[in-house]
């Protein structure tokens, strides 16, 4: 995959996008990612990409120009490349559109800044508007970050098959089960006795319970798109009556 990245700010790409997952999969060129700086399409030697708004009010507006021009540069023409605004009126950040963009094989992301951009740029340029969350950053980068690295990490071969993304969290549709590692007792907090006892298919049952309990009681809303087994949903049926016991 390739992946285009248009901000006004490179730098801080710089140490996101060069170390762990991120770095092995463009070392072994699983993925490519290009940062350009918007300020190179703009056409006056002080690189001015932004104007104040029509109509008045407070901040400043990206002019469409420079996007304009950098997109068709970057893109080459190629319409099949998705254009990718991050703003907070864009469409929600889950897994499922990382899986989605995971399956293009290029990805232009823009990285808005100041109060807006040209609403020319959401009309004429952009296909699609994303948004990492309900709040608001001073910029696009580190939702630009946040998107390459839940998209990276689904990329064929990127994962070891010992860190499958198979089993993330959100993957099932439910958040992960509880992880424990040595020591077996640790200030006197014991890890779950079923997780000792080798025996697969209780460790198993075990751990798809406990995704089902900590959904149920975190994120309730998750519940309603997962892919639930009969079993799952008699499990969650108990909990629910109280005749099981809170884990
Ligand atoms: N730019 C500013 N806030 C943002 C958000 N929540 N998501 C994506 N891009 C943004």
């Amino acid at each position: 995959m390739r992946i285009d990245i248009l901000t006004l700010f490179p730098g801080m790409f710089q140490g996101p996008l060069s170390e762990s997952i991120i770095q092995r999969a463009r070392e072994r060129g699983l993925v490519e990612i290009y940062v350009h700086n918007l300020r190179d399409f703009a056409h006056d030697r002080h690189g001015t990409v932004d104007d104040y708004p029509y109509g008045g009010g407070a901040g400043m507006v990206l002019r469409p120009q420079p996007l304009f021009e950098a997109v068709e540069t970057i893109t080459g023409g190629d319409s099949s490349v998705p254009i990718i605004l991050l703003t907070p009126q864009g469409r929600l950040f889950r897994h499922q559109v990382a899986q989605e963009l995971a399956g293009h094989d290029r990805l232009l992301l823009i990285c808005g800044r100041y109060e807006g951009v040209d609403e020319r740029v959401r009309e004429h340029l952009v296909t699609d508007e994303i948004s990492i969350g309900d709040y608001v950053l001073s910029g696009g980068e580190p939702a630009a970050v946040v998107v390459v690295d839940a998209v990276v990490r689904l990329l064929p071969g990127v994962l070891g098959s010992k860190e499958s993304a198979v089993e993330d969290s959100h993957a099932s549709g439910l958040l992960e089960y509880p992880h424990y590692t040595r020591p077996r007792v640790f200030r006197g907090w014991p890890v779950p006795p079923v997780l000792l006892s080798g025996n697969h298919a209780q460790i198993a049952r075990w751990r798809r319970e406990q995704a089902l309990r900590r959904t149920m009681e975190r994120r309730p809303d998750l519940l309603e798109t997962a892919n639930l087994s009969s079993e799952d949903k008699k499990f969650v049926e108990r909990v629910k009556r109280g005749s099981l016991p809170s884990a």
